[in-house]
């Protein structure tokens, strides 16, 4: 079985990658640099560089491709949205995935299936309104984003291959972007919940992540959008209060909104003050069973 990944060098890319391996998958990883690749994904990883953008130099790898996921693009929470900075997540994303179904176009053997990863941003704020895969877009800079990149890839069809899309609530493990931005206030005495702490937050466990994706793969009854996230979403402020609990450290402190859309600009606003409910319902039809259906014992791994 053979499988292309983009991003893999990525928090879900390295984990998906050393998973396949592991499985005896060969995994073929397109990376804007090969040497930082392979030292990530080690020597049993095939590492192909690639610009982001195209699908010159390695769209022959795709003839025939058990699967293509295409994970890349500039991360969505790990710098403040500047309008440059949005252009490059923007264009990082949709170049990316018109990459993918160029290559799809060019080949004569056909892979058998795409898999396009995409974010709970697509809902946008929705207060107390339960999401599942047929709720509608939202509004915003990252629900427009979201609906951009994922249409990227919407050629594959067309060419017969089977798309699948995956949008992800916050993916929790160690090393994770939100477990590392909580640990050193919490760990210091000055852990605290955002806003009025009554938005929802819809997460994952990594662990979950990369099962669903295998599941995908491997031929459930699945079609189109799923949403990945576990089916218990909770209030800000309770993610916050067991985060202190697992650290055994308080959560007094209060961060109010308007500070937070001061220091963070619009991304405040359309990630962590967000309100999104999110129900994995063709997951949960489909019979998956989560290995962290509850927060605790999954902030308790990824903090361990
Ligand atoms: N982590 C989450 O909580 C979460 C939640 C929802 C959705 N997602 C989505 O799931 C995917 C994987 O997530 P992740 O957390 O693994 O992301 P990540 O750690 O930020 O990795 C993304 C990878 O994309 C590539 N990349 C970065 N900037 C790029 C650019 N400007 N142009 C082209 N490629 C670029 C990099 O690979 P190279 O440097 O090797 O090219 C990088 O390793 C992402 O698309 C992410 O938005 C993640």
């Amino acid at each position: 079985m053979r499988v292309i990944i983009t991003g893999a060098t990525g928090f879900v890319g390295k984990a998906l990658s050393s998973n396949l391996l592991d499985s005896g998958w060969e995994v073929i990883a397109l990376s804007r640099s090969q040497k930082k690749a392979q030292s990530v994904l080690g020597d049993k990883a095939t590492v192909i560089e690639w610009d982001g953008t195209t699908s010159s130099g390695w769209a022959r790898a795709a003839e025939n491709a058990d699967a293509i996921i295409n994970l890349a693009g500039a991360n969505l929470s790990s710098r403040y949205w500047t309008s440059s900075y949005k252009k490059e997540m923007w264009d990082s994303r949709v170049y990316a995935g018109r990459a993918m179904a160029q290559a799809v176009m060019r080949a004569k053997r056909k892979p058998k299936m795409l898999i396009q990863a995409s974010a709970i941003g697509y809902y946008g704020s929705r207060k107390d309104e339960i999401l599942d895969e047929h709720s509608g877009k939202g509004e915003g800079f990252l629900a427009d984003l979201v609906q951009a990149w994922e249409t990227s890839t919407e050629a594959v069809e067309a060419q017969g291959v089977p798309r699948l899309i995956i949008r992800s609530g916050v993916i929790l493990g160690k090393g994770s972007v939100i477990i590392s931005l909580l640990q050193l206030p919490f760990k210091l005495y000055g852990g605290g919940y955002p806003g009025s702490g009554k938005q929802w937050f819809s997460w994952i466990h990594l662990e979950d992540q990369i099962r669903i994706i295998r599941f995908l793969m491997e031929g459930s009854q699945i079609k189109g959008i799923v949403n990945l996230a576990s089916p218990e979403p909770v209030k800000m402020k309770e993610f916050c209060r067991l985060f202190g609990k697992v650290l055994h450290k308080p959560m007094w402190v209060r961060v109010p909104a308007v500070v937070l859309k001061l220091a963070l600009g619009d991304m405040a606003k359309e990630t962590v003050l967000a309100s999104q409910k999110i129900f994995p319902k063709k997951l949960l039809e489909v019979g998956y069973q989560f290995k962290y259906p509850n927060l605790e014992p999954a902030l308790a791994d990824s903090l361990n």
